[in-house]
């Protein structure tokens, strides 16, 4: 039985760390400082478009979990032929748009699952930076942001996809709607001796977890911070205790 999909996640694996940089040295810099510490990284489009797809082999070698965020979004065949792709790249996980279509999930989970049952494949619903005016402008509808999200996370569980990635807020009713077993994976996360930056609903790693998120999508308070190795063991512990709490 594969432990992830099975619930069990190691406590460091809990943390992505986001790698956003520009260039493959300034990434690798990031990786060796964090050394055994870290285990999964997100590289997105800028550092995968820069890096010729190379920071991926990369951080396999480094045996270490990737998260490719790079939101396919396209026709069911387009969006499957590059899924695989990702799931050759020996991903650990990856992500799709919600958006693209029930029809579209269901051919990417069909077509990967075929060769790569591991990996987690994981839909992006309503994007954080859209606002409620801009959703209603968008989609010509009256659904609010929530409803809208909450509708896709059910099309994506029924499509047999692993999870989404939500604001921690959301996470616990997530759980509630496509079962516990369903991944949250949530950025947004900031301890309390960290600057919110950009972020604006944000919530503690105690608190994420606590409310039911599985992965914590981590930037600027690990890659910003003056001691990074001393920023992700900070957030490891308040993990552990929330953990604790929880069992
Ligand atoms: O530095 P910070 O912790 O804010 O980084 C969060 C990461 O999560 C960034 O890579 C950002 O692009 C990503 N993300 C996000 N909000 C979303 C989806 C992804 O912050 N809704």
């Amino acid at each position: 039985m594969n432990k992830i999909k099975n619930n069990t996640i190691e406590t460091r694996d809990r943390i992505i760390v986001a790698l956003d940089y520009s260039n493959m040295e300034d990434a690798k810099k990031m990786i060796n400082n964090l050394g055994e510490n870290a285990s999964v990284y997100k590289v997105g489009l800028e550092l995968f478009l820069n890096s010729e797809g190379k920071m991926v082999d990369y951080l396999v070698e480094q045996k270490k979990k990737v998260f490719l965020d790079l939101k396919f979004h396209d026709i069911p065949n387009t969006a499957a032929m590059a899924s695989i792709f990702a799931s050759k790249e020996k991903c650990f996980m990856f992500n799709v748009h919600a958006s693209g279509g029930k029809k579209m999930m269901q051919t990417v989970a069909e077509k990967v699952k075929e060769i790569n049952k591991e990996v987690l494949i994981i839909a992006v619903t309503v994007l954080t930076s859209l606002s409620e005016e801009e959703v209603k402008e968008t989609f010509n509808s009256n659904f609010t942001l929530t409803e809208l999200a909450e509708n896709w996370a059910k099309l994506t569980k029924e499509a047999g996809l692993d999870g989404i990635v939500s604001s921690p807020w959301e996470a616990k009713s997530i759980k509630e709607i496509c079962g516990k077993d369903f991944k949250t994976i949530c950025p947004g996360v900031r301890p309390e001796w960290s600057v919110a930056n950009d972020q604006k609903r944000i919530m503690t790693p105690k608190k994420a977890i606590l409310n039911g998120c599985d992965y914590l999508v981590i930037g600027r308070p690990i890659t910003g911070h003056a001691e990074p190795k001393v920023a992700f063991n900070l957030i490891l512990e308040e993990i552990e205790e929330a953990l604790l709490e929880l069992n």
